[in-house]
């Protein structure tokens, strides 16, 4: 069976009470049940990890490598520094899409780079929980295409 794997970086288990003006009132768990139906509904299986630790990220990424079609990551504070997330993807050669909920681009300057995008296939942003919901489509879409190859 096809599997992603969606990835919640660091502060992303407070989703729901932590800036609601900038990230809004849906929490994690509604987030991941959401995308999980969406999955099943396409039938492919969806694992959704999250954790607020650099080293576990890195860690699983390498061991979903030949075992995930594509991976969703919201890297969050990651996104704009960890190099060692970006190897970690670059080395797996799982197709992968990075999700941000607010615009990173109409925000502080720090947030305007990102260090994930180059190994990403592209990189959806600004549009809340839907963020990830737009994101599952296009990995469902890039798993099949790989399916039918
Ligand atoms: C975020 C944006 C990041 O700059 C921030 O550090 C986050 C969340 C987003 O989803 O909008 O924690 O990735």
């Amino acid at each position: 069976m096809l599997k992603i794997l969606v990835i919640h970086g660091p502060n992303l288990d407070l989703l729901g009470q932590r800036e609601v003006t900038v990230y809004g009132t849906t929490t994690l768990a509604e987030i991941n049940l959401t995308l999980k139906k969406r999955a099943q509904h396409a039938g492919v299986e969806l694992e959704a990890f999250q954790s607020n630790h650099e080293g576990e990220i890195v860690d699983k990424i390498s061991q979903s490598s030949g075992k995930v079609q594509a991976i969703i990551i919201n890297p969050a504070a990651f996104t704009h520094y960890s190099i060692a997330l970006r190897d970690a993807l670059a080395a797996t050669a799982v197709p992968t899409i990075e999700v941000h909920l607010s615009n990173l681009y109409a925000r502080e300057e720090f947030r305007q780079e990102s260090v994930i995008s180059p190994v990403a296939v592209g990189q959806i942003t600004g549009f809340g929980p839907e963020s990830y919901y737009l994101a599952l489509d296009a990995a469902l879409s890039l798993v099949k295409q790989e399916e039918s190859r």
